[in-house]
């Protein structure tokens, strides 16, 4: 079980002619926060907090964020370490079961990893039956949900070696069906996964090996998509860490409990964002006017928003975003790609970070700034961006659930204020109604 914050001082709420004395407890980083879990039952108050912007969900020990500061840690460890100097194997190993492995850990975890990269044989007909153009995220949530149907049940009541097994074979599967998804998307045949392929490479040679065309992988490829996974393994309550979270607290099965990850990340706010970047520069690009889509993002009547700008958190610069750009910045280089967009995210860059609407607001770029340039060059389609940053996000998404099945959870249940019609207000409308004569 999950060690507790400390309760370190006391609130004291005055409210309606009550006093109440709220504990504040205290988080090992310093984060205090006023526990309001018995507010309702001593005043008959609840509180509201739209977005849960000034909510903690939980307490968790995976990752910590200090988004002032700019500081992200998987297990107590900084993301610059994680991406200077491991695997993301390691960093998936770490983020589940709590510390990097040892030699003989990582050959398990990788043992589990291979033994459960196949899919289901019926499952690869799926693909056949998706419209052309469908988007592979929509296919990937559904594949993923579909797993619930081919593989055995997995929830709270599963012995520990089988949510093992199983947190494993959706974090390798997950990699095979994005890989179909591509391979089908151009009517090539499929390529199977490989026990003799790291978890980056393998997914390279997935998406690349062709039966006219072996793919050379390239050792540089295989760095470059291992430090992007890294960064993008977890981020503590993110809108699909939050989904899974609220999912897997009802005891749905962990692969319905992930499919709704996959589903909240495609939205553009949250993991979509790196492909609405490459659509926002590839049109800004093509208007030739950068100033004016600044002006447009200032604009309160204008929805206009610069994308792969601004987090929930970061009010200073992301420090995912600042290991990417320098990796993209790097790759063009040394890969002789002059790529347009990059020096208009640049000049987007230049002229924010002196704007006083960017600065204020703590507006820097985030982490989908930069990955869709990178991964542009490293040949990636557009329509997979958001996929890799689901293939990467899988180890948060079950290291957040199996935190959650070993903890007291909570069945997520928030509340509301009701602002609809009142009784009094219905009751006419309801007297006077004539129910049809016929009921159809
Ligand atoms: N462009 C222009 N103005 C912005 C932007 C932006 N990208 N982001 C925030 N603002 C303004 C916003 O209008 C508001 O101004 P005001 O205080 O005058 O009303 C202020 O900044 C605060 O914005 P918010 O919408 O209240 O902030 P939030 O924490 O609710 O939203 C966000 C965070 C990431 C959804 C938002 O910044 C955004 O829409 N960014 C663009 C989409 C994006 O890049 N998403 C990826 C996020 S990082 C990776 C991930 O989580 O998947």
């Amino acid at each position: 079980m999950m060690k507790k914050a400390k309760k370190t001082s006391e609130a004291i709420l005055k409210v309606e002619g009550k006093e109440v004395v709220l504990p504040v407890i205290c988080g090992t980083e310093g984060e205090k926060a006023v526990d309001i879990s018995t507010l309702r039952k001593s005043t008959g108050l609840i509180t509201i907090d739209p977005g849960f912007a000034n909510t903690a969900n939980c307490c968790s020990q995976i990752t910590y964020i200090d988004g002032e500061k700019g500081i992200l840690r998987y297990r107590g460890i900084p993301i610059t370490e994680l991406a200077a100097k491991v695997s993301f194997v390691d960093v998936a190993y770490l983020l589940v079961h709590g510390t990097l492995p040892t030699e003989s850990e990582r050959i398990d975890f990788s043992n589990l990893l291979n033994y459960n990269s196949l899919l289901h044989e019926d499952m690869r007909h799926f693909f056949d039956h998706f419209p052309k153009g469908a988007h592979p995220m929509h296919i990937l949530s559904t594949m993923v949900n579909a797993m619930a149907a081919f593989y055995p049940t997995v929830d709270v009541t599963t012995t520990a070696r089988n949510i093992e097994r199983s947190c494993a074979r959706v974090i390798s599967i997950v990699r095979t069906i994005a890989a179909f998804a591509y391979k089908k998307s151009i009517g090539e045949p499929i390529v199977y996964p490989r026990h003799d392929l790291s978890y980056c490479a393998n997914f390279l040679n997935m998406m690349f090996d062709s039966p006219v065309k072996p793919y050379r992988i390239s050792p540089e490829a295989v760095r470059l998509l291992n430090v992007l996974f890294i960064i993008h393994a977890d981020h503590e309550q993110n809108c699909s860490t939050t989904a899974v979270r609220a999912i897997g607290s009802a005891q749905a099965n962990l692969y319905s409990t992930i499919a709704a990850g996959v589903s909240a990340l495609s939205g553009p706010l949250h993991g979509g964002a790196n492909q609405a970047v490459i659509e926002q520069l590839r049109m800004i690009q093509a208007d030739g006017d950068v100033a004016k889509f600044i002006r447009k993002a200032k604009d309160k009547n204008d929805p206009f928003r610069l994308m792969g700008f601004g987090h929930r958190v970061y009010k200073t610069y992301d420090p995912r975003a600042e290991i990417v750009r320098k990796e993209c910045e790097n790759y063009l280089a040394a890969s002789g790609i002059n790529d347009p967009l990059l020096d208009i995210a640049h000049r987007i860059e230049d002229i924010a970070r002196q704007d006083s609407y960017f600065v204020d607001r703590g507006l820097y770029p985030n982490v989908d700034f930069y990955t869709g340039i990178l991964y542009r060059a490293m040949g990636i389609p557009e329509n997979m961006f958001t996929v890799m940053f689901a293939l990467a996000r899988l180890p948060g998404w079950v290291a957040h659930w199996r935190e959650m099945i070993g903890d007291e959870t909570k069945i997520v249940r928030p509340r509301q204020i009701y602002t609809g019609r009142t009784l009094s207000e219905v009751s006419a409308e309801v007297a006077d109604f004539e129910p049809p004569a016929l009921i159809i």
